[in-house]
């Protein structure tokens, strides 16, 4: 089969793709026949030499989500069959014609969504709908989303609207956030100007969801309501912050950091469960969908690796495998 390889650590050039052996599910897994993936920010470290695969996944190969068609099954699945449509997540691998994951992780397509569609569901639905659980939202509540325009970002939007909740957002672009406006996001906020903006509305929120990191650290424990709870993402604006400790005193504040790929297998599993029960409904019904900014070919994976690293894209950037 053909797959993107990562031929050593570097730069976009160093994706390469090339035949590499097709794998075979044994036991409870199953191969799907990949028909689209997409970009995550990890892949980017990843390539980098920054992230490396967990043991299981394969090391050389990234690609974190997928949607595809059960090609081949071992000898221990029983409620998945060869010909279903199947999406989710996976440790490494999707960019690939062919990959292995357990039955467990895989979960049936929703009818009224594509290949390209579907692919960009998986990683940034789970990623904001297990953020939202951590941060023990409640209908109701108000949630500050930043970069508001990536992946992640427009998944949050979408699901704290269809939950109930209050949703202000920030990006460094205009357009991002009226774009996230018709997305269903309530208060859009200029990044350079956020902490000022709803200090002057008067306004606090109960949650943050946050991927800057150490720039927006000390701002975000500002914004946050008494008992208000900060969920740590992403860390794009840097790792190292000074902050003033005593306003998580003072007002009781959590702050909770998470990652999805590195966890244990029962608890991707949970996270799967958990969007499978409350997250794929909306989605079949319409309440939310998949933001797709631009589809590139698989073997244009490098092309579109630099597109993302512009920081240019309005949600998900799909890769077509066939
Ligand atoms: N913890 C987890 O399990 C998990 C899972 C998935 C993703 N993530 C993290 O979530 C974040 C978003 O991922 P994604 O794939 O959705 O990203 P994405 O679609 O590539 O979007 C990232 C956006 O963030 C903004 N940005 C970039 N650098 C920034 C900075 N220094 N300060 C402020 N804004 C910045 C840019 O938009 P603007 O135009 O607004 O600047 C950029 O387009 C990443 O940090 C990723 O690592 C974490």
């Amino acid at each position: 089969m053909q797959a993107i390889v990562i031929t050593r650590p570097g730069d976009a050039e160093v994706l390469e793709l090339r035949d590499v052996p097709q794998p075979e599910p044994v036991a409870d897994q199953i191969r799907v026949r990949v028909h689209a993936t997409a970009l995550n920010r990890a892949d980017l470290l990843q390539r980098q030499g920054g992230y490396a695969a967990p043991l299981g996944a394969p090391q050389d190969i990234p690609g974190l989500e997928f949607a595809g068609e059960i090609d081949a099954i071992g000898p221990q699945v029983a409620s998945l069959r060869p010909g279903q449509r199947v999406f989710g997540i996976v440790g490494g691998g999707a960019y690939a014609e062919y990959l292995i994951t357990t039955e467990r992780m895989a979960l049936p397509i929703p009818d009224n969504l594509d290949w390209i569609e579907a692919a960009a569901v998986p990683e940034v639905f789970m990623t904001a709908h297990d953020a939202l659980l951590q941060a023990a939202f409640v209908p109701g509540e108000r949630v500050l989303v930043h970069a508001v325009g990536s992946g992640v970002g427009t998944a949050a939007v979408q699901l704290i609207r269809a939950m109930g909740g209050t949703s202000y957002g920030t990006a460094r672009s205009a357009t991002k956030l009226d774009r996230a406006a018709s997305l269903g996001l309530d208060v859009g906020l200029p990044a350079d100007t956020w902490p000022m903006d709803l200090d002057a509305r008067g306004d606090n929120v109960d949650v943050a969801l946050d991927f800057v990191g150490s720039s927006y650290l000390a701002n975000n424990l500002k914004a946050l309501a008494y008992r208000g709870r900060l969920v740590l993402i992403g860390l794009m604006g840097g790792a190292i912050a000074e902050v003033d400790l005593s306003v998580i005193l003072r007002n009781r504040l959590h702050i909770v950091g998470t990652v999805l790929r590195s966890r244990p297998l029962e608890e991707k599993l949970a996270v799967t469960r958990a969007f499978a029960r409350q997250v794929i409904p909306l989605l079949a019904r319409g309440a939310v969908r998949p933001v797709v900014d631009r589809v590139f070919e698989l073997h244009a994976a490098a092309e579109a690796h630099r597109y993302m690293e512009r920081n240019a894209n309005f949600g998900k950037i799909v890769l077509q495998v066939v």
